[in-house]
């Protein structure tokens, strides 16, 4: 199966802006992509209808983060707007607390089935398989994140096994969470063509350069940079995409 599957060192990294952008790049080149979301969470904390042109909403408590975050979408209309599918076929399984995917259907009254998420990542591999398209998985939270009782990110990918791609930030603290994620792929036999930091400043300081030379060496592992991207801009993402080597990732 042609595809890749997108994890990250924690919540909130750019797991969805690297699979849009990825998404984005190979429409662009010509190649048809089918995005999976096993479950999406948070879909309070999400303004209703962040349009995925470009346009941001205000931030009237000043607080920077939160205005940033919310210039995206929720990530399965992010990823269906950029792969031309609805929302929900994307992510198959969606609940409205911010909270890790076990929980937030716990606080909806709902229990995950490890089983139904597999039916449904082996169905997107199915449908991308038969329409020849490739197939980009947003995993959720981190590698270890549970999605049911017993079973996590990690077995999910086991599951498809699709190579990795790490999604981590730049700055402080990142080596750590970042070799702490390879070890925990490499260890069940993941195969990780890539890190990824993001957002990548465009005035990389000592402290970045110096990550993304150590998170090589020490983590044996190839790291690429994904720039920063202003918003939700289709063009945007494909021009930041294509500056990865998705080609190679995807032999
Ligand atoms: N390359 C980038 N350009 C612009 N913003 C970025 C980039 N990478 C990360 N961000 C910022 O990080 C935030 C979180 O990114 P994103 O939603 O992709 O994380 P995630 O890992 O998918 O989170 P979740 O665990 O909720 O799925 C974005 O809203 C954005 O503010
Ligand atoms: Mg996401």
């Amino acid at each position: 199966m042609r595809g890749l599957f997108v994890t990250a060192t924690d919540t909130g990294v750019g797991k969805t802006v690297l699979s849009a952008a990825l998404s984005a790049a190979l429409i662009e080149a010509g190649e048809s992509v089918r995005a999976h979301k096993p479950v999406v969470t948070g879909l309070d904390e999400q303004p209703p209808g962040a349009a995925i042109c470009g346009s941001r909403s205000s931030a009237s408590d000043g607080d920077a983060r939160v205005a940033e975050r919310q210039t995206w979408p929720a990530d399965h209309e992010l990823l269906g707007a950029i792969t031309g599918a609805a929302p929900d076929e994307v992510a198959p399984q969606r609940y409205r607390a911010a909270a890790a995917p076990h929980l937030a259907a716990q606080l909806a009254g709902e229990r995950i089935d490890a089983d139904e998420l597999l039916a449904a990542a082996a169905d997107a591999e199915a449908r991308a398989s038969g329409a020849a398209q490739t197939l980009i998985v947003e995993g959720v939270g981190g590698l270890l994140t549970p999605l049911a009782e017993r079973f996590t990110v990690r077995d999910l990918a086991r599951s498809l096994g699709l190579p990795l791609l790490v999604a981590a930030r730049p700055g402080l603290g990142t080596i750590n969470h970042t070799l702490l994620t390879l070890q925990a792929a490499r260890a069940s036999g993941l195969v990780v063509r890539a890190v990824v930091l993001t957002p990548w400043p465009a005035q990389a300081g000592a402290l970045e350069l110096s990550n993304r030379d150590t998170i090589t060496r020490l983590g044996d592992v190839e790291v690429a940079l994904l720039r920063h991207i202003a918003g939700p801009d289709p063009g945007a993402l494909a021009r930041a995409g294509a500056g990865l080597p998705w080609r190679r990732w995807l032999e």
